[in-house]
């Protein structure tokens, strides 16, 4: 098994293993001594992995109650929020149980957001079942639900008590969420890990499975370096949001349908990549994309994407920042007024 501990305001590992989730009750129990366990999950993953999450939380002497919700994006709003709190009440749920987020990053952001907020906040452990879930979301303690207006608008920070990673989930991914994924994994590689870079790019979607383990530890270790470096995204921590820019503005001029998240960050990454590195770089870059089926451009003009630039909450006031990898495995934050920006990325 791989531990890797993340110091933040509370300190807490991600243990990730092959097989780990039918032992996640013991897991837990090592971790909290609440009474009940409340299993928040999407109806897709309750079908592949509820019984056995259950299961073993039932065996580690927990009393479990269980939430589903229908999967996707549209269900990461206030209306499932509340349909949560609802239940935890219904259910007698006391500060001192405990929430399970078991499932991708939608049902881990609002699982996370319900223990922040419900009864002040409790105790939350993440069982992520996405590969970008396992790299990204369910680290560093970020949760959020949608609203109208955009996504993650509102959220808190709240760092689980434990994530708990099993590799073998993976194996019943589509094609196309695990890709989604691998956009993120390179956004690692590219912002902070050479070394890692190459290796993505020496595989492919079909040879990838060898490393994958390690690949998934050495993206954490990442993410768990920059959050104990800036938890609450005040400087650093911005380096993740690589492709971010202009990745939010494609998914978002395309409603959330047309790009998943994994898809519209490669695009970023790529664009920004054309205007800031040598060719050779963008190149590598592109290439490492294409072999994980991800797209490298999107059919919009750049002039009607980056006034959707100026939404991204890493705006402030008329200035934008956004991120910079002029060499693989270096990332910069850069400032400039969203006015400069527009000519430069239109020029
Ligand atoms: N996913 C970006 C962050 O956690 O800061």
């Amino acid at each position: 098994m791989k531990k890797i501990t993340v110091h933040a305001s509370t300190e807490y590992d991600i243990l990730i293993e092959k097989g780990i989730l039918s032992t996640c009750g013991n897991i837990i129990k090592e971790k909290i001594s609440a009474q009940k366990i409340a299993v928040i999950t999407d109806d897709t993953v309750d079908r592949l992995y509820g019984k056995v999450v259950g299961k073993s939380i039932r065996e580690a002497g927990f009393d479990v109650v269980k939430f589903v919700f229908p999967h996707g994006e549209t269900s990461k709003c206030a209306d499932t929020l509340v349909n949560i709190y609802d239940f935890l009440c219904k259910n007698s749920i006391t500060r001192t149980d405990c929430l399970v987020a078991l499932g991708g990053g939608v049902v881990g952001d609002i699982t996370g957001f319900a223990a922040a907020t419900f009864l002040r906040g409790m105790n939350f452990v993440q069982i992520p079942t996405t590969l970008l879930a396992q790299v990204d979301s369910s680290v560093g303690g970020k949760t959020a639900i949608d609203l109208k207006g955009g996504k993650n608008l509102v959220g808190a920070f709240k760092q689980p008590v434990c994530v708990i990673c099993d590799t073998d989930v993976l194996k019943t991914l589509t094609p196309e969420i695990f890709s989604d994924g691998m956009g993120e994994v390179i956004k690692y590689g590219m912002i902070r890990d050479a070394k890692l870079f190459e290796l993505i790019a020496k595989n492919d979607q079909k040879t990838i499975w060898t490393d994958l383990e390690d690949i998934i530890a050495t993206c954490i270790s990442i993410k768990r370096d920059v959050v104990e470096a800036d938890e609450f995204d005040t400087g650093e921590r911005m380096i993740l949001n690589y492709g971010h820019t202009l990745g939010h503005a494609i998914e978002s001029y395309y409603h959330y349908e047309t790009y998943s998240h994994g898809s519209a960050v490669a695009v970023g990454m790529c664009m920004m990549a054309e205007k800031t590195c040598e060719p050779e770089t963008v190149k590598k870059l592109k290439s490492c994309v294409k072999a994980y089926n991800l797209p490298t451009s999107v059919p919009a003009d750049i002039k009607e994407l980056v006034p959707l630039c100026g939404k991204d909450k890493k705006r402030a006031a008329s200035q934008l920042r956004f991120i910079v990898c002029k060499t693989i495995g270096k990332a910069e934050i850069h400032t400039m007024s969203f006015d400069s920006f527009s000519i430069w990325m239109e020029s």
